[in-house]
């Protein structure tokens, strides 16, 4: 059994006691928490951005894993990395500098990563894949947490595992939106080596159970 990562993203977390959530996660064996960062404008909602990163990094030795659903995210990559970011991730969509926009992520210390949505083919990663940290693929159309599973991601995590292992290349695979111990199985024969969840942590009775759960799936 491969060890996988569980990433609960604080999105599902209740604002008005951030804190506890994440002494519950700090006490979890969750290894990332997922920071989705969202502008109006690349996604229709808009959700947090530096303030609550460093309110979470400054009582957390967590991987913070940001998740950058914004126009033009190469504005903000030192900010994030002074607020706290370990690991970023951009979207292929609409991003005509990729290549550079990762180089620039690695170059301040972070590990960077490159998001797909769901209509996009694995195969536009092609020309990239070395240099990444990791890829996220989308299991629902980003912009909101608590969405249904889209299935279809399950065979294209394995498409993304053998191109993957074909080119030699290292990325971690990571998958966000509608995640849940029900699914996670799945995900983890296909190849996932991190799952985002959200609402199936911070919804549970047990989030902790929860987690584990998951991470023994
Ligand atoms: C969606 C976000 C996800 C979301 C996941 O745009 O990228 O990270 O918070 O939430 P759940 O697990 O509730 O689908
Ligand atoms: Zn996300």
């Amino acid at each position: 059994m491969s060890k996988v990562i569980i990433a609960p993203s604080i999105l599902a977390a209740n604002f008005l006691e951030l804190g506890k959530d994440i002494e519950m996660l700090n006490q979890s064996k969750a290894e990332w928490i997922h920071i989705d960062v969202m502008d109006g404008m690349f996604v229709p909602n808009i959700s947090f951005g530096f303030p609550i990163l460093e309110a979470v990094r400054s009582i957390t030795a967590k991987v913070c894993d940001v998740h950058l659903m914004v126009q033009q995210p190469e504005r903000y990559f030192t900010e994030f990395k002074k607020a706290g970011a370990d690991a970023i991730s951009i979207h292929y969509e609409g991003n005509i500098h990729l290549h550079r926009c990762i180089q620039e992520i690695k170059s301040l210390g972070m590990k960077a990563g490159v998001v797909l949505n769901p209509h996009t083919s694995v195969a536009v990663l092609h020309d990239i894949l070395m240099e990444l940290d990791y890829v996220l693929l989308m299991s629902v159309n980003p912009g909101y947490g608590g969405q249904k599973f889209i299935e279809t991601t399950v065979v294209k995590t394995k498409e993304l595992k053998t191109l993957l292992t074909s080119k030699g290349a290292k990325a971690l695979i990571q998958i966000d939106g509608g995640v849940t111990p029900a699914n996670a199985k799945a995900l983890i024969d296909a190849g996932a080596d991190v799952l985002v969840a959200g609402s199936a942590v911070f919804k549970s009775p047990d989030p902790l159970a929860t987690i584990e759960q998951m991470l023994n799936s």
